[in-house]
């Protein structure tokens, strides 16, 4: 392969680079000490065109953690505010820096970013895809339940960039995966067309579904996401009419296994697409699923900045 080695789908991971990534970061979650000087000497550029609490925040610890520095860098203080390119952007900041973490607009925004970076570029969201999230959720899961193959992980709610994730994740560590959602709301037809390929060579079972208890039955994890999306925001009204009945609430999690997880990327919306005994409860694991962002992605930049 030509250039570095980016993370922008988890298609650019094999089941056997998740492996090692879930190795490591659990290694590092131990034995931190051990890494405090693996990147010494390099610097992370973030660069953020949405708000953010986990991403953000983790990426900037995991490179302290590991020796380096973390650069925060909103479009307001850049350039590119004044029109300089993506391109431009991507080739001053790759003669700085050893890596690139994006939070962009729109996914072709961080294809182009990555396109002209000679160093490695991470996806920190767009609106195609959330693999950081999706890998610690992974990881998450493991630590919870061992092995996951023949294990299954329902999705309810939007077919958005978490669900993306998600699907593609289940083909690299070879669990099932049910979504359901409401009709014009399923996950893309491109990511599905590339997921059930990718399904197929892994041996899981994908199903796509508009009935949310069909989906829950059996699960051995019931994760959901906010109904509106950054940059969803003006669809409010019809959103939460289209998702009322994909609330994760008591009565669905009874569907799934007694020992079920919750599972949810945060931010939260309590009333909305999970109720508060959920989220709250007993079953759910949305606190260890966050700081899991910061070992995994300890991991990643391990993997990709020392190549
Ligand atoms: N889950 C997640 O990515 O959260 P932030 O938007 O706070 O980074
Ligand atoms: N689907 C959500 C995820 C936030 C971490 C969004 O894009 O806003």
């Amino acid at each position: 392969m030509n250039g570095p080695r980016n993370l922008i789908s988890l298609r650019d991971f094999t089941p056997q680079d998740v492996v090692e990534i879930f190795k490591l970061a659990s290694d590092m979650k131990k034995s931190g000490a051990k890494y405090r000087e693996a990147l010494s000497g390099q610097t992370l550029a973030m660069l953020f065109q949405k708000p953010s609490t986990r991403t953000r925040v983790s990426f900037q610890v995991a490179m302290a953690q590991l020796g380096g520095v973390a650069i925060q860098l909103r479009d307001s203080d850049l350039q590119l505010s004044r029109g300089e390119s993506l391109a431009d952007t991507a080739r001053v900041l790759s003669a700085y820096t050893q890596g690139i973490v994006g939070r962009m607009g729109s996914h072709g925004d961080l294809v182009e970013l990555a396109k002209h970076s000679t160093v490695p570029v991470i996806n920190g969201l767009t609106d195609l895809l959330h693999p950081c999230q999706a890998l610690a959720d992974y990881f998450t899961l493991t630590e919870k339940k061992g092995p996951l193959d023949g294990r299954k992980v329902a999705y309810i709610g939007d077919g958005n960039n978490m669900c993306h994730s998600l699907l593609y994740g289940a083909t690299r560590v070879g669990m099932n995966i049910a979504v359901a959602t409401p009709a014009g709301y399923e996950p893309k037809s491109i990511i599905l067309k590339s997921v059930n390929r990718e399904a197929k060579h892994a041996g899981i079972e994908v199903v796509l579904t508009e009935d949310p208890s069909a989906a829950a039955e059996g699960a051995d994890a019931i994760y959901t996401d906010t109904w509106l999306s950054m940059g969803r925001e003006s669809e409010e009204a019809e959103r939460l009419s289209a998702f009322r009945g994909y609330q994760v609430n008591a009565n669905l999690m009874r569907k799934a296994q007694s020992d079920a997880l919750f599972m949810h990327c945060l931010p939260a919306h309590r009333g909305q697409e999970v109720t508060a005994d959920v989220i709250d409860g007993a079953q759910s694991v949305v606190w260890l699923q966050a700081e899991n962002r910061l070992h995994v992605q300890k991991a990643i930049l391990y993997l990709l900045m020392r190549a």
